[in-house]
């Protein structure tokens, strides 16, 4: 009921930047003022077993340095790799970045980079994120997909040193299957939760923009303010006003993280500019994630991926219960690339896929 009032609401402002087109995957997740109860999804016990035994094996074997970016470099034209996973504070961003509007670069929204960069933390001022320059940093990232659902993988997923959340992906009574903690949460406006959940004392924001209006978001998160009325109007759906971390927790994307994920790992066109919505050429952040991931962390996994379009019965996301048909109709991604892309990661061994639902390394034949 409470979900039909808000969608009414909001259906005039959805009128008036329905031409965005961004009816992409992150539609389907829209905004929460509570989160719903699990559905009665059964998960066979002989899948379970199999998932906690590839987990442990990932766990227990040993972690080898920079072994996922090795992979990823392979793929990547040597001339233009992305080496910064973050923009800074006194870090003066290079002409690269402006090449394309968002969210492959800050062409558009050049007049505004300078203020946010401004208030960003200054690279010196933070921890890193690995304790010790040696250590190796096994990093876990968590899609939101259904697949984790009655899994109950949330102690084996907390045993991860980084653990990257998307969007508002939920914590709290979920946490049998998805762990508490939470190293970083990657989102854009309108996916960030509204209910923060994280308890984690160590949770980074790694803020994503996507548009115009989200650097005026983005920066009234980090300032404690409000955003102006007219910024409102731009957003697709209600946007949270609060991101309760101190100003030295958040983070901004690089956004060539995004235009390497699209141009050179998917082989994407480059960008072009379109009056109405956006070809199939914008990743998912799952995808960008796990590019983030492999600049930030030594072995990376893959958790709650995989949309298997056959079965659109079954949950999309482990927290609410939108099935697999809502995915069909979103323009933005093109999901079967994306697919194709990391089955071959998983395949040649840069990444493993530990819930299996891209390619299950540990599925009887
Ligand atoms: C996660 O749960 C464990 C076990 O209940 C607890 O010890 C730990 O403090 C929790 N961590 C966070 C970040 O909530
Ligand atoms: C999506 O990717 C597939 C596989 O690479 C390709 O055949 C298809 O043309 C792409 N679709 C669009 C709309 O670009």
């Amino acid at each position: 009921m409470k979900l039909k009032k808000r969608w009414g609401a909001r259906t005039c402002v959805c009128l008036v930047v329905g031409f965005l087109g961004l009816l992409g995957l992150v539609m389907v997740s829209r905004s929460e003022t509570e989160p719903l109860k699990p559905l009665g999804w059964h998960v066979s016990p002989q899948y379970k077993k199999l998932v906690h035994q590839h987990v442990h094996e990932v766990l227990g074997r040993e972690c080898h340095r920079g072994s996922t970016r090795k992979g990823f470099l392979d793929r990547l034209p040597a001339s233009s790799r992305t080496t910064q996973p973050f923009l800074w504070k006194n870090t003066p961003p290079s002409n690269d970045l402006f090449l394309y509007p968002p969210p492959f670069g800050f062409k558009s929204v050049k007049g505004k980079v300078p203020a946010l960069l401004q208030q960003l933390p200054d690279p010196k001022s933070v921890p890193p994120l690995k304790k010790t320059p040696d250590e190796c940093q096994r990093c876990v990232v968590m899609g939101n997909g259904g697949i984790l659902k009655g899994l109950e993988l949330g102690t084996l997923i907390d045993r991860f040193d980084t653990i990257i959340r998307l969007n508002s992906g939920p914590l709290g009574e979920f946490s049998v299957d998805v762990g508490n903690r939470t190293s970083i949460r990657m989102s854009y406006p309108e996916g960030t939760p509204h209910h923060w959940l994280d308890t984690d004392p160590e949770t980074l924001f790694v803020a994503v923009v996507y548009k115009s209006v989200d650097v005026s978001w983005i920066s009234a998160m980090i300032n404690k303010l409000t955003v102006s009325l007219w910024d409102w109007l731009f957003f697709w759906q209600n946007v949270p006003d609060e991101v309760p971390l101190e100003r030295n927790r958040f983070r901004l994307l690089n956004p060539l993280v995004i235009k390497e994920t699209a141009m050179d790992l998917l082989n994407f066109s480059p960008p072009t500019t379109r009056l109405w919505g956006w070809d199939q050429n914008v990743p998912t952040l799952g995808v960008s994630a796990l590019n983030l991931a492999s600049l930030l962390c030594d072995e990376v996994s893959l958790a709650g991926f995989g949309y298997n379009l056959a079965q659109q019965g079954a949950p999309l996301h482990y927290y609410d219960q939108l099935s697999m048909s809502a995915m069909l109709w979103q323009k933005m991604h093109n999901v079967s690339r994306e697919t194709q892309l990391l089955k071959r990661l998983i395949m040649e061994g840069t990444i493993t896929d530990l819930t299996g639902g891209i390619h299950c390394s540990f599925c009887p034949q």
